[in-house]
């Protein structure tokens, strides 16, 4: 049987402590049309739905164009409602709707659901809209009154951003999305600390970087030398060593994968726990490396110096 963890947001509801299914990185698109519809997107959201025990937590964004897909494995699947956790986003750099309101409507009808479980600002980066974060967040405020977005929350946001926001909210973001991995412990400098005083639930997204960019020497390095030793003591892969170590950090890990198997292990990083010196070792030995961002580093990479701390 698999144990599933939940963490406690700060209005009081719950959010499964692992995303397993990210609809972006290898699942993105450029384009959303019938030529680029992607059937094995469709299908291994429809097995995880099928075969995965508990609440399935889905990564979606308006940016990753995979509404298509998503909403046809909904559709298809006969897992409760209230056994799927979807978390979706506004796509705030590239203006693809009007505004949230919008946006929301529309997803909610290519996904086929009444709500989404948690509405985010993909960035605080506006490029095109007319509409600053506050504006955006205002629509936030109004999804989350009206229901259709249970939680609301933000991604990739610096401190400064927060204190912004913080400084107008009438309900308070729950959740910040942001890239953590070992090799990179702060997207920007201090958003760790400062999310997790502030009670804003921290999300990790790549947060098997170090995976994804193994280096050919990895065998001769202690990071990976130490994730094997823990692969091999726990049984369990080293991808789900990595996950369990952003949950024991407090962060909520999202991931994806093209295999199935991967997709169970992730929601399976409960049935054991890393020692509390395990944390801490793998911490220090991923500080050790230089900064791996893979994401928004145009305008992110100048922190790297600072992201290892
Ligand atoms: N808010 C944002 O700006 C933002 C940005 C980026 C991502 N995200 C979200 O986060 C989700 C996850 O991001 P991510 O894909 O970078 O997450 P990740 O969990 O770090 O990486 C997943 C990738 O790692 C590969 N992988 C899994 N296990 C592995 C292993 N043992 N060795 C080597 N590779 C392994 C998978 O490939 P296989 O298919 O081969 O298993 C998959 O492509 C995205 O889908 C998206 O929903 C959000």
């Amino acid at each position: 049987m698999t144990t599933q963890k939940f963490f406690t947001l700060s209005n009081g509801n719950k959010i499964p402590a692992v995303a397993i299914v990210g609809t972006g990185t290898a699942w993105y698109k450029s384009e959303e049309t019938d030529a680029t519809f992607s059937q094995p997107l469709v299908d291994i959201v429809k097995k995880t739905l099928d075969t995965v025990p508990g609440v399935v937590h889905i990564d979606a964004a308006e940016i990753y164009r995979t509404y298509p897909e998503l909403g046809a494995a909904l559709k298809d699947t006969k897992k409760p409602r209230d056994e799927i956790f979807i978390t979706d986003k506004y796509s705030t750099l590239k203006q693809l709707s009007e505004n949230p309101k919008v946006a929301l409507e529309t997803s909610l009808k290519k996904l086929g659901v009444d709500y989404v479980d948690l509405y985010l600002l993909h960035s605080p980066i506006i490029k095109e809209s007319k509409l600053d974060v506050e504006a955006n967040w205002k629509y936030l405020e109004e999804l989350y009154k009206s229901g259709k977005a249970k939680n609301i929350g933000v991604s990739n946001f610096a401190v400064k951003d927060l204190e912004k926001l913080l400084a107008v909210a009438e309900v308070k973001p729950q959740v910040n999305q942001i890239e953590f991995s070992p090799f990179l412990q702060n997207q920007t400098p201090g958003i760790v600390e400062f999310s997790q005083k502030n009670g804003i639930l921290l999300e990790a997204y790549s947060p098997l970087g170090p995976l994804q960019r193994r280096p050919e020497d990895a065998d001769k390095l202690p990071f990976y030398q130490y994730i094997a030793e823990l692969s091999k003591k726990y049984n369990k892969s080293e991808a789900q060593i990595l996950l369990s170590w952003v949950y024991e950090r407090g962060i909520l890990p999202v991931t994806t994968s093209s295999k199935i198997e991967r997709i169970q292990q992730a929601q399976d990083i409960f049935s054991f726990s890393l020692a509390n010196e395990e944390v801490q070792k793998i911490t220090q030995l991923g500080l050790q490396h230089p900064a791996l961002r893979l994401y928004w580093t145009d305008v992110y990479s100048k922190y790297d110096s600072e992201s290892q701390k």
